[in-house]
């Protein structure tokens, strides 16, 4: 089951044009579209008439989207406003719509009925709004549900395994300092390692000759949404606390502030958004590039692994599973998400 009142991201804000674009979120099929006055609208992707999807449809000179097959007009607020061969509009002739917001790089969309949307709700990621950084920021798409990248994110021991050509090496697992904290509205894993080898992606990046202190501070904002700061110091310096402002350590660093997102598609797939977010006065653009790189290298690897999990999961069928220590922040959030659907089914 999906968590319908909640912000998912829809897409880049710079998809949405007046040309109609149809997405797939929390298995409805949603489509989007520009209005001439430049607003980001949504609706479901279904004429009311005979539910051909409204995407293949156009916007006419007076704005509205028309449906392809027979013509019937819709209003920016989804009202029809135009059927052929007819004057009367029958009352009440509306496609739902839904509540969506342009914040950040993103096209937030609130999957529950509009009036129960909140904007203070959508996930506040604190280092895109910095004045002066920027961001670099890609989608993937990947065949599992979004539960699987949610317990991917937040159970660091599969780096030696799956990612060691970039983020991944022994000292991840080997004596870190773990944290788990749960809030309302999340769980936090705070990991730091003290005196180990960087790992390529940092090598490469950061020009590190010796060991470091690495640390991972992962926010996971329920249902589906991550703040990640995460990164390496020469040995002899504490990781700097995730906050906001974090003053200038006098020592080779390599800080790095990112986003993940998933929107649900359908139980067996979702879209993976990822993005970091740097003071190009800091980072190079060549950094950045490589940086991203190295992120959407590192995430191909899990599509691999998850792809192959949910394939194996619909086969076998078997719920029995063995939990381990590093599982500790997944399972709480796991916990967390039963809860929130328990309450949204009495609801
Ligand atoms: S299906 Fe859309 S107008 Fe007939
Ligand atoms: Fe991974």
């Amino acid at each position: 089951m999906f968590l319908k009142n909640h912000w998912y991201i829809a897409g880049f804000r710079e998809e949405i044009t007046e040309k109609p674009l149809r997405r797939l979120i929390l298995g409805e099929p949603v489509v989007f579209f520009r209005t001439k006055d430049g607003r980001a609208v949504a609706f479901e992707d279904r004429c009311i008439h005979r539910q051909v999807p409204l995407s293949m449809g156009s916007i006419c000179e007076d704005g509205t989207l028309a449906c392809l097959y027979h013509g019937i007009r819709y209003d920016t607020d989804g009202k029809v406003t135009f059927i052929p061969e007819q004057t009367r509009i029958p009352r009440g002739a509306k496609v739902r719509t839904y509540k969506v917001v342009e914040k950040g790089y993103w096209l937030w969309i609130f999957g529950g009925a509009p009036e129960d949307a909140n904007e203070a709700d959508i996930p506040a990621y604190r280092w895109f709004e910095r004045p002066g950084w920027t961001a670099k920021r890609r989608r993937l798409h990947v065949n599992c549900n979004y539960k699987l990248i949610v317990d991917n994110l937040l159970n660091m021991a599969h780096l030696p395994y799956v990612h060691p050509r970039t983020i991944g090496s022994e000292g991840v697992v080997k004596d870190a300092v773990v944290k788990i904290t749960q809030s309302d509205t999340g769980v936090r894993l705070a990991r730091k390692m003290y005196d180990i080898e960087p790992p390529p992606t940092y090598k490469k990046a950061g020009g590190f000759e010796g060991n470091v202190n690495r640390w991972q501070t992962i926010d996971w904002m329920a249902p589906s949404s991550f703040e990640f700061h995460t990164g390496v110091v020469e040995t002899g310096h504490e990781p700097p606390p995730p906050e906001y402002d974090v003053p200038k350590i006098n020592a080779r660093i390599l800080d790095r502030h990112a986003m993940h997102s998933i929107a649900p598609e359908s139980e067996k797939s979702s879209n993976y958004y990822v993005a970091f977010s740097y003071d190009p006065e800091e980072y190079t653009e060549e950094l950045a590039d490589f940086l991203i790189k190295q992120m959407i290298d590192t995430f191909e690897e899990d599509v691999v692994l998850l792809e192959a999990q949910q394939d194996n999961m619909d086969l076998c069928n078997n719920p029995d599973e063995l939990d381990i220590v590093s599982d500790g922040a997944g399972l709480q959030a796991m916990k967390m998400l039963r809860a929130m659907e328990a309450a949204a089914a009495g609801a």
